[in-house]
C-alpha cells in the first residue's frame, strides 16, 4: 500500500489517498483502484513491460486516443465515457518505478465489465460502443498514432510464424494437431485475402482497437455501454480486425477453450445484435468496398486465432498461459470448430451484415 501510495503521489493528483485496491490482475497488466477524498477515484496500471518492449508508444497511443475521444465526446455531449490519464509531476504520462510503468487514469464510476454476453442487449451495445470508437477516432491522423505491435493481424505473418514452429515442432504434438494443421493450410488462400487487400490500399486505414471483446468495454449498471477501455492495442489498421475479433470474442455460443465442439458455433442472433449496434454508429461512414469484406472478417480474425493457438501448442506453449498440457491445441480446435460453424452459415453472415450495413450490391 505505501509503495503503491508512493508512485501516486508522483502524479498529479491534488486529493488524499484514502485507499488503493486490486481491482484486477491480468495477464497484461495490474490495476488498481485508487480511492481518494471528494469521491474522487483513479485506476493505477503497472504494464507488463516484457510483453510490451516499446512502452512509450504504447502509452503514446492511448493518451492521443483517449483525450481526442474525451474531446468529441464533450462537444457532441455524448453519453459515453473515456478514462483520461493524469500527467506525472515531471510531465509525463507515466513514471518509471518499482521495476515497472505505471500509468494512472480517471475511474469510470458506476460501471462494470462483463465477461460474457448475456443477452442480444449487451452485444448491441458492444457493437454500438465499438463502432462508436471507430466512428469518432475517424478524423484522428492515423500518422500520429504508431503501429506498436506491427503485423499484429497480419495473416501472412501469422502464417510464417505457424510455418517456423511446425519445422521445429515435436513429432507427438504434430501428430495431434494434423487434422488443424492441414484445416490450415486447406483455407490458407482464402484466410490470405483480407491480408492482400490491406496491402493493395483497398480499405481506409483507421484508428483500431485491436482487442475488441467484450471485457474491454464498462457498462453502466442497466447493462448500456458506458466507455471502451484498455487501448494497449490501439493501432493504424482496418475496420475488420476490430468487427471480425468481436464476433469471434463475442459471438460464440462457447468459450474459447471449451471442449464442446459442438455447441461450438456462431450465435447468429448475437451476430445480429453486433451488426446492428455496429452499424447503426459506422454504416455511413464505411465504404461499400469495407462493408463487403465484414462478412470475411469474420472468418479470418477466428482463423487468426485458431492459428495463433496452434502455433504456440506447437511451440510448446511459450506464449499463451495454459492450465494443461493440451490447453492450446484444445483452444486452436474450439476456434477451428467455431471458422467451420462461420464458413457454414456464410450465407446467412453476408445476408445479415448486408442488411443491417444497408449495402444492395452483394458480392
Ligand atoms: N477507467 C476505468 N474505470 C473503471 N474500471 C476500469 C477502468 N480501467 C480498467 N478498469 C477495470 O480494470 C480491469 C482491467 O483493465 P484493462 O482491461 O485495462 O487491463 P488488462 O489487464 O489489459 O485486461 P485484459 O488483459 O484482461 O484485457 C477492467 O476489466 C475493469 O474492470
Ligand atoms: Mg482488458
Amino acid at each position: 500500500m505505501e509503495t503503491l501510495k508512493n508512485i501516486c503521489h508522483q502524479f498529479q493528483i491534488e486529493k488524499t489517498i484514502l485507499n488503493i485496491e486490486v481491482l484486477a490482475s491480468g495477464h497484461i497488466n495490474d490495476s488498481y483502484l485508487v480511492s481518494c477524498s471528494n469521491d474522487v477515484n483513479y485506476v493505477l496500471q503497472k504494464i507488463n513491460s516484457q510483453i510490451f518492449t516499446n512502452l512509450n508508444n504504447i502509452i503514446l497511443n492511448k493518451v492521443i486516443v483517449s483525450s481526442h475521444l474525451k474531446k468529441a465526446y464533450l462537444e457532441i455531449g455524448s453519453k459515453y465515457q473515456i478514462a483520461g490519464f493524469i500527467k506525472s509531476k515531471k510531465d509525463t504520462f507515466f513514471i518509471e518505478a518499482y521495476k515497472g510503468c505505471w500509468t494512472l487514469m480517471e475511474y469510470i464510476s458506476n460501471s462494470k465489465t462483463i465477461e460474457r454476453a448475456k443477452n442480444e442487449k449487451q452485444v448491441y451495445e458492444a457493437g454500438k460502443l465499438f463502432g462508436n470508437f471507430i466512428s469518432k477516432t475517424s478524423n484522428l491522423e492515423t500518422e500520429q498514432i504508431i503501429e506498436t505491435l506491427p503485423k499484429f493481424h497480419s495473416v501472412p505473418f501469422r502464417f510464417f510464424q505457424f510455418e517456423k514452429a511446425l519445422n521445429y515442432a515435436s513429432t507427438s504434438r504434430k501428430k495431434e494437431a494434423q487434422e488443424l494443421i492441414d484445416l490450415v493450410f486447406d483455407l490458407k488462400s482464402e484466410m490470405f485475402q483480407l491480408s492482400e487487400l490491406k496491402e493493395k490500399n483497398t480499405f481506409p486505414i483507421r484508428v483500431t482497437h485491436n482487442d475488441a471483446k467484450l471485457s474491454n468495454i464498462l457498462f453502466d449498471q442497466d447493462d448500456n455501454g458506458l466507455a471502451v477501455i484498455d487501448l494497449d492495442t490501439v493501432m493504424p489498421g482496418i475496420v475488420h480486425f476490430d468487427f471480425g475479433d468481436s464476433i469471434r470474442s463475442i459471438c460464440s455460443n462457447t468459450v474459447e477453450d471449451s471442449e464442446n465442439l459442438e455447441q461450438t458455433t456462431i450465435n447468429l442472433n448475437y451476430f445480429e445484435a453486433y451488426c446492428k449496434g455496429f452499424a447503426s454508429e459506422t454504416s455511413n461512414l464505411l465504404t461499400t468496398k469495407e462493408i463487403d469484406f465484414l462478412p470475411l472478417s469474420v472468418k479470418t480474425l477466428i482463423y487468426i486465432m485458431g492459428l495463433r493457438f496452434l502455433t504456440d501448442y506447437l511451440n510448446n506453449d511459450v506464449y499463451y498461459k495454459t492450465a494443461f498440457e493440451t490447453h492450446n491445441l484444445v483452444r486452436a480446435k474450439n476456434q477451428m470448430a467455431l471458422l467451420k460453424s462461420a464458413i457454414k452459415n456464410y450465407e446467412e453472415i453476408k445476408v445479415i451484415t448486408y442488411r443491417n450495413f444497408n449495402l444492395k450490391n452483394i458480392s
